[in-house]
């Protein structure tokens, strides 16, 4: 949460600031802020809302400077007004400072910087940053990069930290500690910060992560130095971003989320590339290879996640154990981080995060390695901070996904997990060659299969028209599909503000059917398969009460679609593999719903893609 750029060369930083605010516009959207150096001046412009809304203030601004610090603002301490936007200016006004994270000792720090004569203006804990930078510069008088050093040992909680001052206009500090920061270096000896590489890609590739406690220190005409805390000089570890420009672009699109849909047969494919073989027979997932083993003698496996991330987790619990036949819990890495979990070697931890950066599933790695498991990631942003900190891990190589509503990368989960699953029953034992081979087969063919769900946007949008104005609903699904019914009630809540709610099919009973009338939409999947004859009575039990149903159902279920008021055909596929189809018609509805209420699709109201404080 909350985006941060830089730029520090010989350009006008402000068109590259602003261009960055809006690629990591994701993290957050409550307020927006630059300071630019020009020659001796710091200039800083800041404004609650979106960055287009800086943008628009910035039309009548001097907005000239080589060197500038910009901040995109998800609020947690004080409300999203001008004066909390970031970034936050000394009160001699000389530094600026922007910061991603929590403070969490900020009311100590601030009690003593009020003793010390320092005036706040706004609620927000990182002004704190800001004055006690200043406050050691002039007591212990140094630069402000070393002001900075020292005052990060007396800060308890999480940063990503860029600071500038115009008494070194040639010099610009970063540092970090859980929440993520990656320095460009470019071509002309200029450098860009930003809290992911999007806002970099299109001036540079090599780029270096910086790890935790660590402090960047960069001075024009100079090669970029990085210390840790002790002020001990590391080597920087240049790496070569992988990202391609196009990815970041809506391509047509109208928003984001819908060409993050689009793309899901790709994704797909993509996540599969060099991992499965079906004519050959066979499934490899290169990164967690060397921890299969362990995987299969583990007393448990347990998933951890959030959010969306959660759901794949869940699909991931019925496949492994069904397959493979390993126990496997899934917990919410918020829960399960601080109830003392009995965790011991013998566990294998599995993070699941699209961001890589969720802080509370940071955390929950963090304690299960304490704890002596194996932990392992699977995530989707390549260098993120859990793909760095875990065992080993494998990539869902989903590709950038900027729609704040977790799409494409929750299939690129699920088939992750499918794909794992598979491996670990292959070797295990636990399934047959020939239904191994005919598995890989079926799972291979989802991308065509998905491609053919998106063909049905047209009478999916049809559906939605009719649903738009609803204020409830309730999603079923029965076994794998279940997670797939909570998906489809966390789309449909999350980017259009209606109430939904997901449920197992057999649940509804207990509770729910008390809400049914002839108002209430229910989204049913009800695929052939296992819990079909169990589900259609649930769907009649709905009728009974005039309930409207909306099954999702296999090809030529001709049975369904007269019992259903609305259906949706998926075509047929191995039980395994349909938590991925039925996804589709789910992501397609709710996009359509919030596009028809006038909602920001990309970037509703309240939320963040990446979640970086707990
Ligand atoms: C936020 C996002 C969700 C996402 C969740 C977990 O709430 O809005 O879309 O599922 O965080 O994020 P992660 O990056 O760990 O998957």
């Amino acid at each position: 949460m909350c985006g941060i750029v830089a730029y520090i060369g010989k350009e006008q930083a402000f068109p590259i600031i602003l261009k960055g605010l809006k690629r990591l516009e994701y993290r957050g959207y409550d307020s927006a802020g630059i300071a630019l150096i020009n020659q001796d001046q710091l200039n800083v412009f800041k404004k609650a809302g979106k960055v287009s809304n800086l943008e628009e203030f910035m039309l009548h601004q001097d907005h000239n400077g080589t060197s500038g610090i910009g901040h995109t603002r998800w609020a947690t301490h004080g409300a999203p007004t001008d004066t909390n936007a970031h970034p936050h200016v000394s009160m001699d006004g000389s530094i600026a400072l922007i910061h991603n994270g929590i403070i969490e000792n900020y009311n100590a720090l601030k009690q003593e910087l009020i003793r010390q004569g320092y005036l706040f203006k706004s609620e927000t804990d990182t002004e704190v940053l800001v004055h006690l930078v200043d406050f050691i510069s002039k007591k212990e008088n140094v630069w402000f990069g070393e002001a900075l050093r020292l005052a990060l040992l007396n800060v308890v909680g999480a940063y990503a930290i860029v600071a500038i001052s115009k008494n070194f206009p040639g010099q610009m500090v970063a540092a970090r500690k859980s929440s993520p920061l990656v320095v460009g270096i470019g071509e002309n000896g200029d450098f860009y910060l930003a809290s992911d590489a999007t806002p970099i890609v299109e001036y540079t590739k090599r780029v270096v992560y910086l790890e935790d406690e660590e402090i960047a220190v960069i001075k024009l005409g100079e090669e970029l130095k990085i210390y840790n805390i002790s002020d001990q000089e590391k080597t920087p570890y240049i790496q070569q971003l992988e990202l391609e420009l196009e990815a970041l672009e809506k391509g047509g699109y109208d928003h984001f989320m819908l060409k993050e849909i689009h793309e899901q047969p790709r994704s797909i494919h993509d996540c599969f590339r060099g991992r499965l073989n079906s004519s050959e027979g066979w499934v490899s997932l290169g990164g967690l290879k060397e921890y299969e083993q362990k995987m299969i003698q583990a007393k448990r496996l347990v998933i951890v996640a959030c959010g969306t991330s959660w759901h794949a987790g869940l699909v991931g619990e019925y496949l492994i154990e069904e397959l493979a036949r390993i126990n496997v819990e899934v917990e919410y890495a918020s829960e399960f981080r601080y109830r003392n979990p009995i965790i011991s070697e013998e566990d294998v931890v599995i993070a699941i995060s699209q961001s890589g950066e969720t802080a509370d599933t940071l955390a929950a790695l963090e304690l299960a390695k304490s704890k002596g498991a194996t932990i392992l990631g699977i995530c989707n942003v390549v260098g993120s901070s859990i793909s760095r900190i875990t065992d080993a891990g494998s990539y869902t190589h989903a590709g950038p996904e900027i729609g704040v509503a977790s799409t494409k990368a929750f299939t690129a989960q699920v088939t992750i997990l499918s794909l794992l699953a598979l491996s670990l029953a292959h070797k295990k034992g636990t399934i047959s060659e020939s239904e191994f081979r005919i598995l890989i087969a079926e799972l291979e063919a989802i991308p065509e299969k998905v491609q053919r769900v998106l063909e049905n946007n047209a009478d999916i949008e049809k559906i939605a028209l009719e649903f738009k104005d609803v204020t409830n609903a309730l999603y079923l699904g029965r076994g794998s599909l279940f997670p797939v019914a909570l998906e489809g009630a966390l789309k449909l809540k999350e980017i259009s503000y209606i109430h939904a709610e997901g449920y197992p099919a057999a649940e509804m009973k207990h509770g729910p059917i008390a809400l049914i009338d002839e108002n209430m939409p229910i989204f049913v999947i009800a695929t052939q398969g296992n819990s079909y004859e169990k589900v259609v009575s649930n769907i009649q039990e709905v009728k009974a009460r005039k309930g409207k149903i909306i099954a999702i159902v296999t090809e030529g279920d001709e049975h369904l679609k007269e019992i259903a008021d609305y259906h949706i055909e998926i075509p047929k596929s191995h039980e395994f593999f349909v938590p991925i189809l039925a996804t589709i018609p789910f992501q397609l509805i709710s996009y359509h719903i919030a596009v028809m209420r006038g909602c920001n699709v990309d970037q509703p109201r309240n939320l963040a893609k990446s979640v970086t404080v707990e």
